[in-house]
Order: structure tokens, then C-alpha cells, then sequence
């Protein structure tokens, strides 16, 4: 799929709040740091679309990028980051559920997970958490470019085991780098995909 366009329409505290018409969108969703933002530029070609930065806990509220017109992407803060003040970590939990659990436009969530780690109990609750509600995701491997091709087989091969304990089948999966532009046509494609149904 081509990018014609790509731009920031608004960031927001609060799901009401969020854009009201009924287009399809997509929210890339991970513990700080995981590189959601940097996903975005890359998937966009555009180098600082969403801010990103070295230091987690970057992105603090919702944002929505209008894709082509047609379709938001969604950025949103991290999960499980320590560091933030409790009660602002509070708000960012609070208002994430609120987002998967209200938003209706919501195609399909992406959960980001860095390919270097095992499979770590925060991740597996939230998707355990989007399953219980009935909100479809897939899994987003990120920083592919910081392992030999060997390595990513195996910590996939890990997340399937972990993961098909509890479900019956392995969600769909993209194995990407922001910095190297890997997995960006199959990320797009299979949002093309679901924006035509
Ligand atoms: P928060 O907004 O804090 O939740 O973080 P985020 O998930 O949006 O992460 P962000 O995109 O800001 O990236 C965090 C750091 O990881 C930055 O230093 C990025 O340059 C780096 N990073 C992101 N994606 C990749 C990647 O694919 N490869 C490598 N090597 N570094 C990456
Ligand atoms: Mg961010």
C-alpha cells in the first residue's frame, strides 16, 4: 500500500474526546520503549510523525495520525513502565483499557513486543486482557535488526510456546525493525487487507 498522506490530527487524555467520525483505525500498543512511535514513522516514511525518544515513557496521551484520508493510526503510551509518577501510571493503565474497551473504530490492536526478551508476564496479560474482551490484535516484533535471523526464529519459537498454553492458536504476527525498514510492506498490507473488508 503507498502513503500519500500522513498527518497528526489530534492527542488526547480521554476516549470521548477521540476523533468522532467512523473511520477504521489501527493502535499500536506496548510497554515504553518497545518503539510504537518509531513503528509509526516508519510505516508512514515520515522521520518524526510521532515523537520518539531514547528515554521511555515518551508518549503520555492518545494520538491520532489520518492515514491516505482514509484511516487513523493510533499511538498511544506504554504499559509497565516503572519510572512514571503511580498516579500518572494510573491514568495512562486507565485510559488505555478505556480506549480498547470503548472505541469502536478500533479494526485491530498491535502488541508490540521487543524480539530480544522472553515472553514477559505484562505482555501476556494484556493480550490475555484483549482476548477476554473480544478485541482482535496481532503481535508486533520489534528491533529484529538487533538479533542474527537464528536468534529471531528462536524467541518466536518461545513467544508460540507461551502462547499456545493458553490459546488456540498463534495470533498473527509481523517480525519488524524501525530502523533497518523491516516488515513495513507486510504490516501495511495487512491493514490494506482489513481496511477492505
Ligand atoms: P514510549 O512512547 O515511551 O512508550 O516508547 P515507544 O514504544 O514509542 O518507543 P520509541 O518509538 O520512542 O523508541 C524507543 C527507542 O527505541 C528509541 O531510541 C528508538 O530509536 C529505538 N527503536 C525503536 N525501534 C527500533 C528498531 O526497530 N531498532 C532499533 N535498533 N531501535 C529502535
Ligand atoms: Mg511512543
Amino acid at each position: 500500500m503507498k502513503i500519500k498522506s500522513a498527518e497528526f490530527v489530534m492527542s488526547n487524555s480521554d476516549v470521548a474526546k477521540c476523533p468522532k467520525n467512523n473511520i477504521p483505525e489501527y493502535a499500536f500498543i506496548g510497554r515504553s520503549n518497545v518503539g510504537k512511535s518509531s513503528l509509526i514513522n516508519m510505516l508512514t516514511s515520515r522521520k518524526s510523525l510521532a515523537k520518539t525518544s531514547g528515554r521511555p515513557g515518551k508518549t503520555q496521551l492518545i494520538n491520532h495520525f489520518l492515514i491516505n484520508e482514509e484511516w487513523y493510526l493510533v499511538d498511544l503510551p506504554g504499559y509497565g513502565y516503572a519510572k512514571v509518577s503511580k498516579s500518572a501510571k494510573k491514568t495512562f493503565q486507565k485510559f488505555i483499557t478505556q480506549y480498547f474497551a470503548l472505541r469502536e473504530q478500533l479494526v485491530t490492536g498491535f502488541v508490540l513486543v521487543d524480539i530480544r526478551h522472553k515472553p514477559q508476564p505484562v505482555d501476556l496479560e494484556f493480550m490475555q486482557w484483549l482476548g477476554e474482551n473480544g478485541i482482535p490484535f496481532s503481535i508486533i516484533f520489534t528491533k529484529a535488526d538487533k538479533l542474527k535471523p537464528k536468534a529471531i526464529e528462536n524467541h518466536v519459537e518461545d513467544y508460540k510456546n507461551i502462547l499456545l498454553e493458553t490459546w488456540e492458536e498463534m495470533p498473527n504476527y509481523f517480525i519488524t525493525s524501525s530502523s533497518k525498514d523491516i516488515g513495513k510492506e507486510e504490516v501495511l498490507e495487512y491493514i490494506d487487507s482489513l481496511n477492505a473488508n
